[in-house]
């Protein structure tokens, strides 16, 4: 007679071959995108749900996630920064792509990134729900993070699709060295403009910001700092979305042992009933993002 325990077991190999195929699909379509780049760099004409005219790049990069995702069994859902709804694509976990993070960086040849989550949960799903989440970095090397099971993990993607664990137990530093805050400086409020120049007035810390948000996260998952796309002046809720970037850097960050916010509370406790939501986003080093809840706390 089948007992709970099974029950429980069936359900975590289940989640364990669902994680390993999106892993697989995502590296083995990693190289194609990046192949893909040089001849995709124009804008296309219709705009995102976010309001952003996206790049052939972003599309095409959607396109091949979407498919190669979507028949994969066990997935139920397939969403994309650049589709405006959730894909029905089977039964089973939902997974949320941006396929292309970071795609203004292509004309002047920067790094970007594709990060992925996944949800046991409809969408929108919340902090709670999330279950696993990666993210490739197009940088001089192809190389992806995951975070799954408590564990941060660093592999190296090769041309044909495969990869090999570079790093295991990924945590941050406990030295913090850099910092990179996104967004119009004018645009800053002031007790971000404040907190910066604390940071900065510290001669262990350099900038980094280089306008992707995964190439930002990835210099503080190896040297130890903060990334921020803060609340703004005139967009209280940042720019960067919680289903396919707060929530899936926000899992990453804190299982290397790192933490993360909007402001004021975890970003896994942020919650927001659309899909294409925005929140501020927070994350490195505790002491760091402890400082920017201090500082936003001042004027509550
Ligand atoms: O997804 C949005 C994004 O490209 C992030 O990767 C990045 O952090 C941010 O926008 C950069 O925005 P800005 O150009 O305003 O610095």
């Amino acid at each position: 007679m089948a007992t709970d325990d099974d029950a429980t077991s069936d359900r975590v190999n289940s989640v364990d071959r669902v994680f390993k195929k999106v892993l697989d699909a995502v590296a083995k379509t990693a190289p194609e995108i990046r192949e893909g780049l040089p001849t995709r760099r124009a804008k296309v004409e219709t705009e995102n749900p976010s309001g952003e005219t996206p790049l052939a790049a972003d599309v095409y990069a959607d396109e091949l996630l979407c498919e190669r995702i979507g028949d994969i069994e066990g997935v139920g859902t397939y969403a994309s920064e650049e589709r405006p709804e959730a894909q029905t694509v089977g039964s089973g976990l939902s997974v949320c792509v941006d396929p292309l993070d970071g795609s203004s960086n292509l004309k002047p040849n920067n790094t970007m990134g594709t990060i992925v989550a996944i949800y046991d949960s409809p969408l929108p799903a919340t902090g709670d729900d999330i279950l696993a989440a990666a993210y490739v970095l197009f940088g001089p090397t192809m190389t992806m993070i995951t975070a799954y099971d408590d564990t941060v993990t660093e592999y190296v993607i090769q041309d044909d699709g495969t990869y090999q664990a570079i790093r295991v137990d990924v945590t941050l530093p406990d030295d913090p060295t850099v910092y990179g805050f996104g967004g119009r400086v004018a645009d800053w409020v002031d007790e971000i403009t404040e907190y910066v120049r604390e940071i900065e007035s510290d001669p262990s810390m350099k900038l980094r910001y280089g306008g992707a948000m995964i190439g930002d996260v990835n210099q503080v998952l190896t040297y130890g700092g903060i990334f921020a796309y803060p609340t703004l002046a005139d967009a209280p809720e940042g720019k960067l979305r919680i289903q396919f970037e707060g929530y899936p850097v926000g899992y990453i960050v804190e299982t290397a042992g790192g933490a993360s916010s909007d402001g004021h509370q975890s970003l896994l406790a942020v919650e927001k009933d659309d899909l294409h939501a925005r929140t501020p986003v927070y994350v490195g080093n505790e002491s760091l993002v402890d400082g920017v809840e201090a500082h936003l706390s001042d004027d509550d």
